[in-house]
């Protein structure tokens, strides 16, 4: 046996099965193989490799950093790479005047976002205790807490373990709620005015919600409508709106943020992972809005929730600021041509073999398949040289199905691969 055969148990990572394929070069969407193939990243990595891999421009910015030193929290030097990444990354997704945490990860963007707004509406509104509500089907982070809070079925804790927090409240989206056509409209969002007022508004601190889903439902995307009279329900009781973009930021959807699909749902804080890092490194970032932002400094308000000795390393701001000149440099036109049509081939796949419905938005797509079906498609695309990440969503038996979330920078002929292997995997399962 060899020694990867040996240790690959002790490797704790994940339980659902691993990828067989040895890597041993990579060139934006394409991994090379050990064997001399090239597979397609599908799925963006987990959702993350958004301007693919190897990129020269990332390369330069850590080389750059690197030369000038390495470690830097704040209080050891002046932050100046994380001040010019806090400025690049306001203006890049519309909200300049934006105060920015940054974090090391998705799950602590969301875990200082929960402190921030707890410590926010105490100034403001005198709140007694910090409640965070959150949705049956959504996935905030891998900590006991949020955890703890999230609707996620195969990541929540024991009842027992779960500290007698959340969900709270119903997702827009099938089997609690059906829409598009099937009768659900945004008053699916009176159920979080109902939840809030059940625990007292002066209980409730923030509702947390992804504005599309990411990979717990499999890239469901809520009714016109529901965005906004989340926001509203959530203005008329002083909480605050949390949009968890860790995901679906950064141009996923099309758009820098997904919540600019709709009007009047700007939230009063956002947080960054996934695309921000791009894969190259592990960051998060809570932006939080110029209207609240001061509640943070009055002399009544807690410390600030403590960030991690990595959270604002420079080298890691580096890799983030050539991310954000590889996405500043792309063709928008083309761009969204390109998630118009993805968009159009995943609508043309409903019904074909396995496919029980499609979903989603921009570069970000649910494939649902009738369950047991999943595996089976996902070995048929890796054999036709694509590969894609698995969702298990809701419902009795669970749905499930894979993401379609190419690179933000694949090439016509990438997409058009990706659609054909697909189709053909689909096809040949039946
Ligand atoms: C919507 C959402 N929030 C939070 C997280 C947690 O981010 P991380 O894995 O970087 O901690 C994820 C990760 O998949 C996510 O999809």
């Amino acid at each position: 046996m060899d020694s990867y055969a040996q240790n690959r148990d002790r490797l704790l990572t994940s339980s659902r099965p691993r990828p067989d394929f040895e890597v041993v070069g990579s060139q934006g969407p394409w991994l090379h193989c050990a064997d001399g193939t090239r597979i397609f990243d599908g799925s963006s990595g987990l959702l993350c490799t958004n301007v693919g891999q190897s990129s020269p421009k990332v390369h330069a910015r850590i080389d750059e950093q690197f030369r000038r030193y390495s470690f830097g929290g704040a209080a050891v030097v002046q932050p100046r790479i994380q001040m010019e990444l806090m400025d690049r990354l306001c203006l890049a997704v519309g909200r300049p005047a934006d105060s920015v945490a940054l974090t090391t990860c998705g799950t602590l963007g969301v875990e200082v976002a929960v402190g921030l707004a707890r410590n926010i509406t105490r100034v403001r509104n005198g709140k007694l205790r910090g409640d965070i509500l959150a949705s049956t089907l959504s996935y905030h982070g891998m900590s006991a807490l949020t955890l703890a809070l999230a609707g996620n079925h195969a990541r929540r804790p024991r009842p027992g373990d779960a500290l007698g927090l959340g969900p709270s409240f119903p997702a827009p989206y099938p089997p609690t709620h059906v829409h598009e056509g099937h009768g659900c409209t945004a008053s699916c969002a009176d159920e979080i005015a109902k939840e809030i007022d059940s625990r007292g508004a002066e209980n409730v601190a923030a509702v947390l919600i992804e504005p599309v889903n990411g990979t717990t439902g499999g890239a469901f995307v809520p009714p016109d409508g529901y965005l906004h009279r989340v926001s509203e329900v959530c203005r008329d009781r002083n909480v605050l709106v949390i949009h968890d973009e860790v995901l679906t930021g950064m141009w996923r959807t099309g758009t820098p943020l997904a919540s600019q699909h709709w009007d009047d749902c700007e939230p009063d804080m956002v947080i960054l992972s996934k695309g921000l890092g791009a894969g190259y490194t592990g960051v998060g970032a809570v932006l939080v809005s110029p209207e609240i932002a001061p509640f943070i400094r009055h002399e009544d308000a807690d410390a600030l929730p403590a960030m991690g000795t990595m959270a604002t390393h420079p080298l890691m701001a580096a890799a983030c600021l050539g991310v954000l000149d590889e996405l500043e440099a792309m063709d928008f036109t083309a761009f969204a041509a390109r998630g118009e049509r993805l968009g159009q081939a995943m609508k043309s796949l409903n019904g074909v073999g396995p496919v029980q419905d499609t979903r989603g938005l921009g570069f970000l797509y649910g494939v649902e398949v009738t369950p047991g079906q999943l595996w089976p498609v996902m070995k048929a695309a890796e054999e036709r040289g694509v590969f894609f990440y698995p969702f298990t969503g809701a419902g009795d038996p669970k749905s499930e199905g894979l993401v379609v979330a190419p690179p933000l920078t694949s090439s016509d002929g990438d997409i058009d691969f990706l659609i054909t292997a697909l189709s053909s995997a689909l096809d040949a399962v039946g």
